[in-house]
């Protein structure tokens, strides 16, 4: 495999996710107004992270605002990976956050502590993406790292399972089970949904965790406001997602523009045949079937 993998109930964590992942597990206490926002790599993270903070903190910081958080700080920086504050035992980072707190992981569900879990836990958002893009997204930010990795070995490692946070499909049935069973506290969304109607999800997302926008607020545009901070050429155009490498650190020593690349749905008619492409949407809808869920609307939809 590409990275350094071991299976963790069933799942292939990279080495390094493993011990803050069982310190998470184990200490971590939730609040109950927390969010953890979930995600697959490479699905929509880094956007989640910016919408969810822009919404959540917009009485703090009005979105408009020219010295807005995000104008300033990449969203790793807003948003803090939780099991990697528990990886560099920093804890008391998470004590220090304005509720509602907010924080991601990479995590699938099945290995969230109870606590946030249980019915006594905290709200959960979880983004998903056509697995064919993400394979695109993977490869193009797995290459910055090790420029000789082929699109083709980046492709069989997703279908095999075996590459981090595998296997997708087990990754996206852990939050959409949920989802389905208590819409209240686990929200599923779609980055080609989010794309297609980038208001009505910020609208879905402030609602969800508690903090619905008013008839004033949305008088006032604040809607579009959070939209427009939060949209590709906004932030790809930042200095502070251009320069540098995140101090989002041990998880993601990457330079920050590397999590900006094209944002689009439908890249994968780019970079894989169309016998590649019909053979991961064979797995996915294997392992969908009968879920309810699919990505076929994401995949014809967007490219010609
Ligand atoms: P592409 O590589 O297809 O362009 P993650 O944040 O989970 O690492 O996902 C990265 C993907 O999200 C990249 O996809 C990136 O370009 C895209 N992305 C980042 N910020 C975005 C934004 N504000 N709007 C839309 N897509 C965004």
């Amino acid at each position: 495999s590409i990275l350094e993998l071991r299976l963790y109930q069933g799942f292939w964590l990279p080495e390094h996710w493993v011990p803050g992942t069982v310190v998470f597990q184990r200490r971590f206490s939730p609040r109950p107004d927390d969010v953890v926002l979930a995600s697959y790599p490479k699905c929509g993270t880094t956007w989640l992270k910016a919408l969810a903070f822009a919404a959540a903190a917009r009485g703090a910081y009005p979105p408009a605002a020219p010295g807005h958080p995000l104008r300033r700080l990449n969203p790793h920086d807003c948003v803090p990976f939780i099991d990697e504050i528990f990886a560099g035992g920093e804890e008391a980072k998470l004590d220090a956050l304005p509720s509602p707190r907010l924080m991601n992981t990479h995590l699938p569900y099945t290995l969230l502590p109870d606590r946030v879990t249980n019915a006594g836990g905290c709200r959960v958002v979880y983004v998903c993406r056509d697995p064919k893009d993400m394979v695109v997204s993977l490869w193009h930010f797995l290459r910055r790292a090790k420029p000789d990795l082929s699109f083709v070995e980046t492709f069989e490692s997703v279908c095999d399972g075996t590459v981090a946070a595998g296997p997708v499909w087990d990754h996206v049935l852990s939050y959409w089970r949920p989802s389905v069973a208590r819409p209240d506290r686990v929200l599923f969304l779609k980055y080609e949904d989010l794309l297609r109607d980038t208001a009505a999800n910020v609208r879905r997302l402030a609602e969800f965790m508690g903090r619905p926008f008013t008839a004033a607020e949305e008088a006032a545009g604040d809607v579009a406001a959070v939209v427009e901070l939060c949209s590709f050429d906004e932030m790809k155009g930042l200095d502070v997602n251009k320069a540098g490498s995140g101090t989002a650190g041990r998880y993601c020593a990457m330079q920050r523009d590397a999590f900006f690349r094209k944002g689009v749905a439908g890249d994968w008619a780019n970079h894989m045949t169309p016998e590649m492409a019909a053979r991961l949407d064979g797995i996915i809808r294997e392992k969908l079937q009968g879920t309810g869920l699919d990505f076929a609307q994401g995949s014809s939809r967007d490219v010609d």
